[in-house]
This record gives structure tokens, sequence and C-alpha cells, in this order.
């Protein structure tokens, strides 16, 4: 049984023998800054890329790799048992084999057959190995059983390599394992097969080759978007406006500035998409004019900067749909930031909005409970056209975003995949 008290949530953290186990120390120090109680197990292996002392150190807890140390507390069965998430950071080829295989040979693996709390693993290794049907067929074995694979990225990997199979970024796996603590179904494998264009961050209208009008996006919960859908098995597209985060694992990240850029993008791809979801700032207006010169406190005239609208990307979606451009079955997402007045509720602003939108779901953040713009929290509601209402819960823009994914999902008769 998981540890059900409100005592710290527990968590095993695996560490297998590759050179990214470095960056296990980093995932590490994010979840104890969190407040998890973490207990390292590592491979012998592992132990000859990071010492003990250092898990230890940064743990706070004893760091042993047998199933023979601490013997009569029967240390293998009692971690898996009391853990409430096993993160194994980096998995290696040979981790996920004997995990697939259901061997014991060590305390990681004892640990990962007594546990029945929910498992992360992020994979690790040279791009031929990653690709090797033996793996490929090793992966797929673990998702079947419910383990949630996080990436791996694409990127340089050791020596002059470069493809997938790099460790996802430490502090997206720290995210989605603290989500599993959060809601333990959060990244079921349901959205496979379904492709997804995220758009996300806050579009920069230039003035001159310096200075632009921007709003207070941070993108964070557009990243969150990524983050889970990729997790939860769906191919990914991000249109990123202006964003400075770390690129989640395993999605294809196209970088925009403008509202007209992130329109162009946007348009291009979808088409391709089962799912559309506008979570970027967009600037409603532009300067009509963008100067090709830094403009001088001598000339200007401060008072004036002349603007022209920008278009409504996500209006344009629901009509190009309805005139039959995009796929009839194509769902489409917005996000409405809302206060409530003595007049209508936040919900009531959200429901005129989705009318006057015309997609399928909006998000509605309330702004006025001092959530939303760079807060790494939000909560609000999602209302469907179809008459629903789905409370969010104040957690984080991972929570939310499985919440979404939830809807989308549920939306659709049976898994949402390719819709042919
Ligand atoms: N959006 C868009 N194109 C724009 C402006 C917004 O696609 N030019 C999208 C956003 O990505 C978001 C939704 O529309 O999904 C937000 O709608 P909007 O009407 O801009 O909402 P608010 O910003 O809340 O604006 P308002 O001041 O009208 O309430």
């Amino acid at each position: 049984m998981a540890h059900q008290s409100s005592a710290r949530p527990r968590v095993v953290l695996g560490v297998s023998g590759g050179i990214a186990a470095y960056k296990s120390c980093e995932v590490l120090r994010a979840l104890t800054e969190t407040g998890q109680h973490v207990d390292v197990i590592p491979t012998a292996s592992a132990l000859s890329f990071v010492g003990s002392a250092t898990f230890e150190a940064l743990s706070g807890n004893p760091v042993t790799t047998g199933v023979f140390s601490d013997v009569p507390s029967v240390r293998h069965v009692r971690l898996g048992q009391q853990a409430d998430l096993v993160v194994v950071v980096p998995a290696t080829a040979d981790l996920i084999a004997r995990m697939a295989a259901g061997r014991a040979d060590d305390l990681l693996t004892s640990t990962l057959l007594a546990t029945r709390a929910p498992v992360l693993i992020a994979p690790a290794m040279h791009t031929e190995m990653w690709q090797h049907p033996a793996t490929r067929a090793n992966v797929a074995t673990l998702r079947e059983r419910g383990v949630v694979v996080v990436g791996p990225a694409s990127g340089r990997l050791t020596g002059a390599d470069s493809g997938p199979g790099r460790l996802a970024e430490p502090s997206e796996i720290a995210a989605l394992a603290r989500l599993l603590l959060e809601s333990p179904d959060a990244l079921r494998h349901d959205l496979a097969g379904s492709r997804v264009l995220i758009t996300a961050g806050g579009t920069r209208e230039p003035l001159d080759p310096v200075r632009f009008l921007t709003n207070r996006s941070s993108g964070k919960q557009g990243y969150a978007l990524a983050q889970v859908a990729a997790a939860r098995g769906a191919q990914v597209t991000l249109v990123s406006a202006n964003v400075a985060l770390p690129s989640p694992a395993g999605v294809d990240v196209v970088t925009v500035e403008t509202a007209l850029e992130l329109q162009q993008q946007t348009e291009a791809r979808a088409g391709d998409a089962d799912v559309v979801v506008m979570a970027a700032a967009v600037s409603d207006f532009r300067p009509t004019r963008r100067r090709a010169a830094k403009i001088k406190k001598t000339e200007a005239e401060p008072d004036q900067i002349a603007l022209s609208k920008n278009p409504d990307i996500l209006a344009g979606l629901v009509q190009a749909r309805a005139a039959g451009r995009l796929p009839a079955a194509v769902r489409i997402v917005g996000f409405a930031a809302e206060t409530g007045d003595d007049r209508h509720s936040v919900e009531e602003y959200g429901r005129q909005k989705l009318a006057r939108k015309g997609c399928d779901f909006i998000v509605v953040n309330d702004v006025g409970a001092g959530g939303a713009f760079e807060a790494d929290h939000n909560q609000g509601l999602i209302l469907g056209l179809d008459g629903s209402a789905r409370q969010i819960p104040r957690g984080s823009k991972q929570l939310v975003a499985a919440r979404i994914w939830d809807a989308v999902a549920a939306s659709a008769a049976g898994p949402v995949g390719p819709l042919e």
C-alpha cells in the first residue's frame, strides 16, 4: 500500500548507470525543495558516475544499492511499499530491459517489482539503442503496464552524436513527477496516435528593431500542456512565442515572434492536427508601422503610436473549420482570462466568450483570484460548447493541463486519435 497519511509524499528516485546520471541530482534537488521525502536507489553502475555521498547529502537519507544491506527491515520491499511514486532518472536500455523482464537482481529492480505506486521513467541512451527493436518492445511493454515514459528528447548526446536519446530536462521530469503525486492517473497513455497543436507564450509586436509591445504571458501553461500531452502519447507541435523555457521532450517546437507569424505557423499546421489549443496570449493590436531604424527621441511624437488590429486566430480556426478548410472533427480549445463583477460571474463571462468564439472548449482563468500570469499555479473552469463545466481545482499548471486533456479526450467517442 502506498503511504496515505498527510506526511510528506515519499518518492523513490532510481538512478541507473548512464552519463546522464549526474542530472538525476537536479531532479533530486527539485523534488526535495518542494517538500518530497526522497530515497535514492542507484544501481551499482550508477555509482560509477555519481557517488553515494552526493545522493545522501542531497536527499538527507541513506543510500543502498543491494538487497542484502539492512536485511532485517526488508528494505527492497519496504521502500517499494511505502512509496507514493517511483521515478527512474536516467533509465538506461539495460534497466528498461530488466524492468520489462520483471527481474529483481538489485535493490532498484526489486523495489520496482514490489511497488504499486505510479512509476515514471526518463530514458537516456544513444539513438541506436533507443531505436533498437528490443528497446522499443520493452518500452511498449512497460507502457502497457502503466509505466509513464518521459522523453527522451532529441539533441546533443555524449560525444559528437546528436538525435533522440537525450534525457528530458530535469525541471520537466520533476514537474511531471509532482503531477503524479497530485493526481496519480494524470499521465495515462490515452492520447497515443493523436496529433496536437498548441500555441504558447506572448506575441511581441515591434515598433522598431529594439522595442515592442507585449504582455506578461510566460508560456508556462502552454508548455505544461505540451509536456502532459507528450507524456500521454500524443505527437505534439508547439508554436512558441517568446518563451524562456526549455523545450519539452519529444515535442516539435516552432518559434515565432509576432501575432501574424503565430497565425501563419498555426494555420499551416492546423490541418494536420486532431486538436488545436490556443494557449498563447496574442496581442490584439500591433503598431501599424514597424520602423526599420531605431526611433530617436528627438524625432518621436511621444503620444502617438498608431495601432492596427491583429486577426483573431482562434476565431479564424473556427471559421476555417465551418468553411470546410479544416477537418470537421478537429477540436479547438481557447483560453480566456476573466474577472467576475457585479453583473456577471467568471463562468458567465466565460460562456459568453465560448459562444462568441465558437470553439469546443474554453479554459477560463479566474485572474481576479491572483492566479494565471507568470505563476506556477492556476485555477479555473473548462467550459464546453456542449454545456459542460468542469471546475479545475487550484494546482500546478501541469494539473490544469491534465484536466484539459481529460475534457478533450472525454469529448471524443473513444480515444482522441487520428480522426479518419
Ligand atoms: N486569441 C487569438 N487571437 C487573438 C487574440 C486572442 O487567437 N488576436 C485567442 C487566445 O489564444 C485565447 C483566446 O483567443 O485562446 C482569448 O480570447 P480573447 O478574446 O483575446 O480573450 P481575452 O484576452 O480575455 O480578451 P477580452 O479582452 O476580449 O475579454
